[in-house]
């Protein structure tokens, strides 16, 4: 059996008229472990493929009501990716640039051994899988250049800000390769950090930009850039978790944060880590309210905090980190 039976069986359609031919390659691509549903002709193709998500498609070229090509170029018009093999009788040069022009993934030419099928499908399926790798690496950084460009556009109303956001993914991938996040947490976690203060895009300058300290009324209209911000990013429903831990990233483990109060491990882990991470940049950086200090001044301030503001264990956790990143700044600036 082959080795895709023990994960979810991998779903192949099957178009082929010729009756023989068909039983033949379906009861192979059960005996390999692969879930087939055949077809006979191309108006019942059209019809299953738009009812049921396909991993790989296999097609005769002539068949009673039209032909494999007619098929192809319809799966194509939607179903942009779905690997599509045409099965020919005669390998005819012209039909084979046709189908390749329109999308053909791969050939097989009858009679073939039906023991190479498997290597055929899992080529095309591995192939495909890369494809789909390479467009989603295209694709996430494009969002990051997207969302930087916004944020540059926030950070422009006050220098004191500029970079900030950027500085604090920076610590926070630090905290997500000390604690052996997986690569979605990681980028979910790079997100949120600059993400983190985009609810600030309503805020007044005079507040934003204000040094001394805020009024009741300002203060509250400040602390409402956690709810705006997670508003903001909630719209998209694939950043659910990005929304939540920005709403909660001034939170304080003893439960007085805002905006929820909420305490201890009720407050998402990675709002937690971004507290920690954001108060450290924000002290070792001049900000309008206070200058910077050092990085040892700020470990102070942020152990000092640890189990009323800030999470302990991850306190420590990062206070560790920054101690030996720059012990090995050090180094190398000695050597
Ligand atoms: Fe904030």
């Amino acid at each position: 059996m082959h080795s895709n039976s023990l994960h979810k069986k991998i779903k192949i359609l099957l178009v082929e008229d010729e009756k023989v031919t068909h039983r033949s390659i379906s009861k192979a691509l059960e005996r390999h472990g692969y879930d087939c549903v055949g077809v006979y002709n191309l108006q019942d193709a059209l019809n299953t493929i738009k009812q049921q998500p396909f991993d790989l498609i296999l097609s005769d070229v002539i068949l009673p009501d039209g032909t494999g090509i007619d098929f192809l170029e319809e799966v194509r018009k939607y179903l942009f990716s779905v690997p599509f093999v045409v099965l020919t009788a005669s390998g005819k040069k012209s039909l084979m640039q046709k189908a390749l022009a329109n999308g053909a993934s791969d050939f097989l030419t009858k009679p073939f051994n039906l023991e190479n099928l498997p290597t055929i499908i899992e080529r095309n399926l591995e192939r495909r899988r890369l494809e789909d790798y390479k467009n989603s690496k295209k694709r996430t950084s494009m969002l990051f250049k997207t969302i930087q460009a916004l944020i540059t556009a926030l950070e422009a109303k006050d220098s004191y800000t500029s970079g900030h956001s950027r500085r604090v993914a920076r610590y926070a991938l630090m905290m997500a390769e000390a604690l052996k996040l997986t690569e979605h947490e990681k980028f979910i976690l790079e997100l949120s950090a600059i993400l983190h203060d985009i609810g600030k895009i309503g805020m007044p300058d005079s507040i934003l930009k204000k040094s001394t300290s805020l009024l009741d009324m300002e203060y509250k209209t400040a602390k409402e850039h956690t709810i705006i911000g997670s508003n903001i990013v909630g719209k998209i429903d694939e950043l659910h978790e990005v929304a939540a831990i920005i709403r909660h990233h001034h939170e304080r483990f003893d439960g007085t944060g805002y905006p929820d109060s909420l305490k201890g491990e009720a407050i998402p882990y990675f709002s937690r880590i971004l507290a920690i991470v954001d108060a450290y940049e924000s002290i070792v950086s001049d900000r309008v309210y206070s200058k910077q200090k050092s990085p040892e001044t700020a470990l102070e301030e942020l152990t000092s905090n640890a189990g009323t503001q800030f999470d302990p264990v991850l306190v420590n956790i990062f206070a560790e980190l920054i101690r030996n990143t720059s012990i090995r700044e050090r180094q190398n600036n000695a050597s």
